[in-house]
């Protein structure tokens, strides 16, 4: 049978069928990798996309995933972006590379906190069930918030010290910014990412210098906050993390009702979140953004990390508006950068390309906050993105093809949670 024969074939419930294989595949046990091969690992925020996923067939083990997530928790309260279980020749930087000395073995450097969000979706499906489980991971969900609050929120917005950490690698927001680090020191490394995936659809190599440049500062000053923050020449506000943040802040009050825990510290943080959002809004370019924290320059970048305002619950002003215009200009969306951006590149993973999982938190909020239509254009392009080409890691948004990985578990995760409730039959 060719492809175009399997496209034929499929439908709906032959979709979700496959998700719940790819969830079932990317199972290590008590976590998903995102994908074999690429991301053989714990990813930190892949993995709190996984448990919502899990929570559509498994409630159980939806909760299994965040807890074994909070496993490689610091004793500073950060959680770290990837966990190493089980080691892998086929990633690079392992563990033996980041040196941070911890059990299990972890990188040194954090991912957006979507936890307390997806803990809250998991609660809500069965609040008698989600107690225990809330309990348990209450004080190291609020833990890991605080730590950014004192350790990246000095401006008031979330800074990020590796681009890594944003989860949109090479997004435009920090590409200027990153310039001025030093890769003299890198020397030769061997990459496994571009044996994986084609290297179109992947950052360049000078991205990946300045990674690893990054990668051995924060060793060699033991993955010290202050010391990263003083010797590093990269500290950037990151919109799509201060979003996220400020989300999840919001989720976790709501759950610290649920169990009559306090909130009053969790409130102070979201007041201080909402103030720092302020300076991100770039009025020239009508939509919010990432700022250059050595500098105080903005990107000037319209990313998708802009249209997570809804989900954050901030005042959007003139978002809709930039929304439209970047729907207008990609029949697949959203892309990961404005098309009309000379730097658009409908392959290279965050400069265009379209990621389910970041429109199922972008449609979650225009959907609470009203903007329906919006919502359902882009739940509605995501379940054509599937239907067509699968579960890839990112699609073209002018095409429609899969790009990057495949059978990738947030893309699966996302279509049972989210893009297949409340379309239209
Ligand atoms: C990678 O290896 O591409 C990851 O994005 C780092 O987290």
């Amino acid at each position: 049978m060719n492809d175009m024969a399997v496209l034929e074939t499929v439908d709906i419930e032959e979709r979700n069928r496959q998700a719940i294989e790819i969830l079932r595949t990317n199972d290590r046990g008590g976590y998903n990798i995102p994908t074999a091969g690429l991301y053989p690992y714990q990813w930190n925020w892949d993995s709190a996309f996984a448990a919502w996923g899990w929570s559509e067939i498994d409630l159980a083990r939806a909760w299994t995933e965040l807890e074994t997530l909070f496993k490689g928790q610091w004793s500073t309260g950060m959680v770290p972006h990837i966990i190493f279980h089980e080691v892998d020749e086929g990633y690079f930087p392992g563990p033996n590379v980041w040196g941070t000395h911890k059990s299990p073995q972890t990188s040194g450097i954090t991912q957006p906190p979507v936890a307390a969000t997806m803990a809250r979706k998991i609660f809500e499906k069965d609040p008698t069930a989600g107690r225990a489980p809330v309990e348990r991971l209450f004080k190291a969900m609020g833990d890991w918030h605080r730590w950014f609050i004192e350790s990246r929120g000095e401006s008031g917005a979330i800074a990020i010290t590796h681009p890594w950490e944003s989860g949109r690698d090479n997004a435009l927001d920090w590409e200027k910014a990153a310039e001025v680090i030093d890769t003299t020191n890198v020397g030769e490394y061997q990459r496994r990412d571009t044996s994986h995936v084609n290297p179109e659809m992947r950052p360049r190599k000078i991205d990946y210098d300045r990674y690893l440049a990054l990668v051995y500062l924060g060793r060699d000053v033991g993955w010290d906050e202050t010391k990263i923050r003083e010797q590093s020449p990269f500290r950037v506000a990151d919109v799509g993390m201060t979003f996220i943040l400020l989300r999840a802040c919001r989720d976790l009050a709501w759950l610290a009702d649920q169990i009559g825990q306090p909130r009053k510290e969790i409130d102070t943080w979201i007041a201080h979140l909402e103030k720092g959002c302020e300076q991100l809004w770039n009025a020239e370019l009508g939509c919010y953004d990432s700022l250059d924290l050595k500098t105080g320059k903005l990107s000037g970048t319209k990313s998708v990390g802009s249209f997570l305002c809804w989900f954050a619950g901030v005042e959007p002003r003139d978002s809709k508006q930039s929304l439209e215009g970047v729907l207008s200009r990609a029949p697949y969306s959203i892309p990961s950068l404005d098309p009309a951006s000379s730097r658009f590149d409908a392959k290279r993973y965050w400069l265009g390309p379209t990621w389910p999982v970041v429109n199922s938190i972008v449609g979650l909020g225009l959907q609470e906050q009203g903007e329906t239509v919006l919502a359902e254009r882009v739940r509605k392009d995501t379940y054509e993105m599937i239907m067509q080409t699968g579960f890839y890691e990112y699609f073209n948004p002018m095409t429609a093809a899969g790009e990057g990985g495949n059978n990738f578990t947030w893309t699966a995760a996302v279509w049972l949670a989210w893009v297949t409730k409340g379309l239209e039959q």
